[in-house]
């Protein structure tokens, strides 16, 4: 496997913010069909792959979310052409055997587990929403992830058969840097954060 050149980082990592304001450009079905491409390779555990996901873009769609929402995230995601709503699937694990065919019995792990099933969707669908993120980013889309909103809500507008809870939400597109943009904060430094040991 060969590293990314720096400018590849850049556009991932170093010089991708967390937009807030957002130019007309849109975001098209072709565009969300490859970034779930690229996003759906990253790993999960048992190859679960819990996450499930509205793209939030019709004027109709908009309207219904829109209540779901703290008042801070409104105008932004009102602006932006699409809102994912990141889910994950309660019943995730009826999918095991399709997607862990090496060992399909793994499906009777979480079965029956309701503590297992929430901590696993949970941190897997988590995981796929930060690959989600970096595949958006890959495409030179920019994103507006957001935990803002009432999940209960959400729920009942967008998952209404219970199965599917949200996790968080994400608005993508092309955001304009010369609004809404606060200066780069901190981040924690290496000895802060890690050790070695
Ligand atoms: C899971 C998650 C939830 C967030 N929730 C909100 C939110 O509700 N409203 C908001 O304006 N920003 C929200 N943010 C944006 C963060 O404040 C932002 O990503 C962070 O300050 C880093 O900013 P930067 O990416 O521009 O460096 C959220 C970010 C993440 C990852």
């Amino acid at each position: 496997m060969g590293t990314l050149d720096g400018a590849a980082l850049d556009t991932i990592f170093r010089n991708a913010r967390s937009f807030n304001a957002w130019t007309d450009k849109p975001v098209s079905d072709e565009m969300l069909k490859e970034l779930y491409d690229l996003m759906k390779m990253g790993p999960t555990s048992a190859n679960c792959s819990p996450a499930r996901i509205v793209f939030v873009r019709s004027d109709e769609a908009k309207e219904k979310l829109m209540p779901a929402l703290l008042p801070q995230n409104q105008g932004k995601t009102k602006e932006a052409p699409a809102c994912a709503i990141i889910g994950y699937d309660l019943e995730f694990f009826e999918k095991i055997p399709e997607l862990f065919p090496h060992n399909p019995d793994a499906r009777n792990w979480f079965a029956g587990n309701d503590p297992l099933i929430q901590e696993t969707a949970f941190r897997n669908s988590s995981l796929q929403g930060a690959y989600f993120m970096i595949a958006a980013r890959s495409l030179g889309l920019d994103c507006g992830p957001m935990s803002g909103f009432v999940p209960d809500m959400v729920n009942e507008a967008f998952f209404p058969d219970g199965k599917v809870k949200a996790n968080f939400i994400c608005n993508i597109g092309y955001g304009d840097a010369s609004r809404e943009m606060f200066e780069r904060s901190p981040r924690l430094a290496f000895d802060d954060a890690c050790s070695i040991v």
